[in-house]
């Protein structure tokens, strides 16, 4: 069943200052939807993460970030957390849970008054993220990529209304970078929420994001839109020195292929 929710998340003359650099200046005219996903993607250093911890409240910003027509400072902590809530790029070092109960607790913490539903949404999100065989584990006995999707697993069922996943597919193997993106669209849409991701693979954003934010050297928005509107050749060059080759077919997903890497003058690095 799809949830019709008009909700939008909006970003207006954002500014970021971390120590004495300024990360992010004046950041406007980033709207994303509820009911799919929004990418984020630029180079290393852009301002990515700070831009989604500003959103979640965990960096200190001038500017607004609305939600659902609320501007979201005027919210205190507990209740923005309710709404809004951020995985970050690295997770935390691994208790001695296992993973149910490390996605139990996450729930429990997000909703303290505990419910039926609770367990079954627990194990409903770890048959979905394909690790169910894994629930009696200790998190200090996974893999990278597994911790990652326990992290996954533990940022969806506290059922924000907006949840931003840093990097979420970052340690997954092929396999589980297509089918936690194609679940997580399918959260985005069965549950009416804006699903906010910063992401490297140009590819995958284009395939899986209905919307693209692009934010290119310096902190700048460098382009918004559909990823067809956002990922053409040209734009690659000037906002990540590459190369490369975009191909858009009616068949086939999307693929975004880096060729080469250009110096600084626009010349292939040898
Ligand atoms: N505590 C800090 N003090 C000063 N500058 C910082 C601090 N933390 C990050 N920065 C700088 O802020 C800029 C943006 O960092 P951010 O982590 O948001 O980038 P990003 O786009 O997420 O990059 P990546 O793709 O590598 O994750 C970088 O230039 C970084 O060096
Ligand atoms: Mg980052």
């Amino acid at each position: 069943m799809s949830t019709v929710n008009q909700a939008t998340l909006d970003v207006e003359s954002l500014s970021v200052t971390l120590g004495r650099h300024p990360v992010l200046e004046r950041v406007s005219g980033l709207s994303a939807r509820a009911g799919e996903i929004t990418a984020l993607v630029g180079p290393n250093g852009a301002g990515k993460s700070t831009l989604l911890k500003a959103i979640a409240g965990l960096e200190r910003y001038h500017g607004s970030v609305r939600f659902d027509a609320t501007d979201l400072a005027e919210l205190d902590a507990t209740e923005r957390a309710r709404r809004v809530y951020y995985l970050p790029q690295e997770s935390g070092t691994p208790a001695a849970l296992s993973v149910f109960e490390a996605v139990l607790l996450a729930r429990r913490t997000s909703h303290p008054t505990a419910g039926q539903r609770d367990l079954e949404l627990v194990r409903q999100t770890l048959i979905m993220l394909e690790l169910e065989p894994l629930a009696e584990r200790t998190l200090d006995q996974l893999s990278g990529g597994q911790r990652q999707r326990v992290a996954i697993a533990q940022a969806a069922v506290r059922e924000p209304r907006v949840l931003m996943l840093d990097e979420p597919t970052s340690a997954l193997d092929l396999h589980h970078q297509l089918q936690v993106l194609e679940w997580l669209a399918a959260v985005a849409r069965q549950r009416g929420i804006i699903v906010l991701i910063a992401i490297h693979d140009l590819s995958l954003a284009a395939r899986f994001a209905g919307q693209l934010w692009m934010l290119g050297n310096g902190g700048k928005v460098k382009a918004t839109g559909t990823p067809r509107h956002v990922l053409t050749e040209d734009r690659l060059r000037e906002v990540y020195a590459i190369h490369a080759q975009v191909e858009w077919s009616d068949d086939e997903p999307p693929r975004v292929t880096p060729l080469a890497a250009l110096t600084s003058l626009g010349g292939v690095k040898r």
